[in-house]
């Protein structure tokens, strides 16, 4: 994990911003990768706010994730058109049985699971995205066996 010294060195290059707390959480993303939770506290503290409230954000907005990220990237779709072919059933079922949740890595480190809003296959649904790849009609047999050859 990042110290606490690289952590404030990240936080000090944006306290000087109006509205320091997004531009804080990117640069966090670009350094390590990922908010690390030791830098919730600091953050709050630097920015007079409360710990809730950074949370409240980094849980808010889909481009930040808490642990580092595994060696490879499922992407969900969640958007509209995915939902109403299941999509949503589907991520649930998939997430449980890798003992995983939103953001979340499997517990082996190989494969994170994003949200992520159409990937442009709408009328091929559900969709995900595997790395660069993009694979439509997906069931759950289907969407297993991709994150499963991901390393999962
Ligand atoms: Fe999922 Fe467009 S809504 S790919």
């Amino acid at each position: 994990a990042p110290d606490l010294g690289a952590i404030q060195e990240v936080i000090e290059a944006y306290t000087h911003l109006e509205g320091p707390l997004l531009p804080i959480l990117h640069a966090m993303m670009e350094a390590f990768d990922h908010v690390p939770e030791d830098a919730v506290q600091p953050i709050a503290d630097a920015l007079n706010i409360g710990r809730a409230e950074v949370h409240g954000v980094i849980s808010f907005y889909h481009d930040f994730r808490t642990l580092p990220a595994g060696r490879h990237i499922v992407k969900i779709c969640r958007a509209e058109a995915c939902q109403a072919l299941g999509a949503n059933g589907l991520a649930d079922a998939v997430l449980t049985r890798l003992g995983t949740s939103w953001h979340g890595t499997t517990p082996n480190g190989a494969v994170t699971i994003e949200p992520v809003y159409c990937l442009g296959l709408c009328a091929n649904g559900p969709a995900a995205m595997i790395g660069d790849k993009v694979v439509g009609a997906l069931d759950e047999a289907k969407l297993e066996r991709v994150i499963s050859e991901a390393g999962a």
